[in-house]
């Protein structure tokens, strides 16, 4: 498979686990996905499946309006944003697609003073790791994870977060750990996810690679012009 073919699969693959996970609806066309999100500010998100350039360009142009939100694979992200600046989409903060084969990925127990909860109903697990000690249980850490693709191989990490005081106290790792070695225990043999900075830093840690940096943007209708105006003509 081309490297291309390669990223397409590895792409259609985590998407299908991202809309498990959140339950939203998608459709796969030529080469993009669009997923339904029907969030006010969010109603429609296109992926494309290819870091082409032109591919962007030509999507951006078409997809422009309200509430659309556009995420590419990008090889270069300065024309990626060049691109989603003249078609009034303003990217966010860079982001990663991330993979890693499941049978080694380590696992750690809670540290003293927070216990595990792993729940959620098939195809989705949830852990979270509170505080133990006091009265009630205080939320620290918590994470998502569906399970997907043929005999449910693909297991897609998502929306992993540790609340900012309890961070760097080995949370984050110990929700991977949990959701990755129950995942195994179901038959996924291979994680995918898309990574913030911070996350990226934790799923590296952790044994995770990058497949490819990935473009978010939104349209907020404020098109740049693609060459600066001459102020004297
Ligand atoms: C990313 C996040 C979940 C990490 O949670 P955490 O509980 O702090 O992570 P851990 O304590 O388990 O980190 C384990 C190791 O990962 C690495 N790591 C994690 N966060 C890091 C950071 N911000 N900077 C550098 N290294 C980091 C370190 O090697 C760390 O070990 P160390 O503390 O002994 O150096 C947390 O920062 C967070 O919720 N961020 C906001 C939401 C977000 O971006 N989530 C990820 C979505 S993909």
């Amino acid at each position: 498979m081309s490297d291309d073919g390669v990223l397409r699969d590895v792409l259609l693959r985590w998407h299908a686990g991202w809309v498990t996970a959140r339950d939203y609806r998608s459709a796969v066309g030529g080469d993009a996905v669009t997923v339904r999100i029907g969030l006010p500010e969010r109603v429609t998100e296109t992926i494309l499946l290819s870091s082409d350039p032109v591919l962007y360009s030509d999507a951006a142009a078409r997809l422009g309006g309200p509430s659309q939100w556009l995420t590419a694979p990008t090889a270069d992200r300065a024309r990626t944003e060049a691109a989603a600046a003249a078609a009034g989409f303003t990217v966010h903060a860079p982001e990663w697609l991330m993979s890693r084969p499941l049978d080694d990925h380590p696992a750690a127990h809670a540290p003293d003073g927070y216990e595990l909860w792993l729940s959620g109903r098939h195809p989705i697990l949830v852990a979270e790791v509170v505080t133990t000690g006091g009265e009630s249980h205080t939320l620290a850490a918590k994470g998502h994870l569906a399970l997907s693709g043929d005999d449910a191989a693909d297991a897609v990490a998502d929306r992993i977060f540790t609340v900012p005081e309890h961070r760097r106290r080995g949370l984050g790792a110990v929700v991977m750990g949990a959701l990755t070695t129950s995942a195994r225990e179901r038959g996924a043999r291979s994680g995918l996810l898309v990574a913030s900075a911070e996350g990226r830093k934790l799923y590296e840690r952790l044994g995770w690679r990058v497949e490819a940096e990935m473009a978010v943007a939104h349209w907020s209708g404020h098109a740049a012009p693609e060459e600066p105006a001459d102020p004297l003509e």
